[in-house]
């Protein structure tokens, strides 16, 4: 008899709210209002070359300035507890707690190259706008590094064994993942913007 093991399994956790349209309504309408409003961001998108307006080098505090995002982080903080549990983390008496929240309107065109979230324990984006073609989330085999003389995976490997995964955003869902697991923005095909909450939990 013989065997194949499933072993160092990385896990990506996703939700789709039910009930999101008011909530995303909500979160549409702040988010336009900050990159209209907040100068600061603006000048930190610019500088940043982000392709279109970002809060996270200017707020710190979005859940306490508008309902919609107190909202958010409450749905938030009860999957970072179903994925400390999927995760089997030893958190040794503490938790995880929000340390950011910011908004992400990426223009048409726009793209975020790779990148992982350092000095953070789980990271993840909430989708509030997505136009039909908007960008999808691409996650990488953190393995890759050491694959030197590896073959490449099949086309048609199944979606655990392949070393890029593709994952198609919609309105109301939710993508949370270990902070190390590297991550890239493909570029927006959409003739509208996306507009996306991403976060950062550490362990406190
Ligand atoms: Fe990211």
């Amino acid at each position: 008899m013989s065997e194949s093991l499933s072993l160092f399994v990385t896990r990506v956790h996703r939700a789709r709210f039910s009930k999101t349209g008011a909530l995303n309504d909500d979160i549409i309408a702040a988010a336009l209002s900050f990159a209209d409003d907040d100068e600061a961001g603006q000048r930190w998108s610019d500088e940043n070359s982000y392709p279109g307006y970002t809060s996270y080098g200017s707020f710190t505090d979005l859940p306490v300035r508008a309902p919609c995002f107190t909202a958010l982080k409450k749905l938030l903080d009860a999957e970072a507890v179903k994925f400390a549990k999927v995760a089997h983390f030893d958190l040794n008496g503490g938790k995880l707690k929000l340390d950011n929240l910011w908004i992400n309107i990426l223009d048409p065109g726009g793209f975020h190259s790779g990148h992982i979230h350092p000095h953070s324990v789980i990271s993840g984006t909430y989708y509030a706008q997505v136009p039909d073609g908007a960008a999808a989330l691409k996650f990488e085999d953190p393995r890759l590094p050491m694959m030197m003389a590896a073959p490449t995976r099949d086309s048609d490997a199944p979606e655990e064994m392949r070393s890029f995964i593709y994952l198609a955003p919609e309105p109301g869902m939710m993508l949370m993942w270990e902070s190390w697991l590297r991550h890239e923005v493909v570029r927006n095909e959409a003739d509208e913007p996306r507009i996306s909450v991403s976060f950062n939990y550490r362990w406190d």
